[in-house]
């Protein structure tokens, strides 16, 4: 079973995806983590994630096996994945390891803005994860301020509402909803609330016969 969440930032769906690869026993891919691990070596080089030729250089070398789950949640490292991930051949270097893992025997979770659109087309269930503006900007605050980042909350909305714009008007693989996606608004739900939400959609896809 191949599952494909997608959404925005910070509306829960790296939370939700954990808790369906525990609760369906399937192998997880954040592939956000992907662009973010772009962005951060793009920086740590020195270089502007505008920079069209390092960003692909990065992408090329990116060793998925080696990223700093640490520092790419740095929000100077969103900004810069959401940069990188507007170049088609940041994309196209990112493509077949993306693939590569939606096609392991047993199925898998992948999340992330063109999972159901892009990478996993057929996929079994795909959910479209949201929340407002605001409960993005609240919790996506709550997590810089806990890693120690002094950020007001309306500089955290307005980082998101610029990553939401970027991400969507793209030409390549925009971040979108597919057609045949199941949407889940967060907003006012608990992550328990949310998860059994999640949860049961995989559920009714999983004793739904396919089309
Ligand atoms: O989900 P996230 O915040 O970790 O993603 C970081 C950036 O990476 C986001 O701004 C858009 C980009 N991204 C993408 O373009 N395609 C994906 N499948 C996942 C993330």
């Amino acid at each position: 079973m191949i599952i494909a969440v997608d959404g925005p930032t910070a509306s829960g769906k790296g939370t939700i995806s954990r808790r369906l690869a525990a609760d369906f026993a399937l192998p997880l891919l954040d592939t956000g983590a992907l662009y973010r691990a772009v962005g951060l070596a793009v920086l740590d080089a020195g270089e502007d994630p505008g920079n069209g030729d390092a960003a692909i250089r990065a992408a090329r070398a990116l060793d998925t096996a080696r990223i700093d789950e640490t520092r790419i949640r740095a929000s100077e490292v969103g900004a810069a994945a959401s940069i990188v991930a507007a170049n088609p051949g940041v994309r196209a270097a990112l493509f077949d390891a993306q693939r590569a893992f939606a096609a392991r025997p047993g199925g898998a979770i992948l999340d992330g803005r063109d999972i159901g659109t892009v990478i996993c087309p057929d996929a079994d269930v795909k959910i479209y994860i949201t929340a407002s503006l605001p409960a993005r900007a609240e919790r996506r605050w709550k997590e810089l301020q806990a890693r120690g980042e002094s950020v007001t909350l309306d500089d955290v909305a307005a980082m998101i509402q610029e990553r939401d714009a970027r991400d969507a008007s793209r030409a390549a693989a925009p971040a979108a909803m597919a057609a045949d996606a199941v949407l889940l608004d967060t907003t006012y739900l608990s992550i328990d609330e949310a998860a059994s939400a999640a949860r049961a959609l995989v559920e009714a896809a999983r004793t739904r016969p396919r089309a």
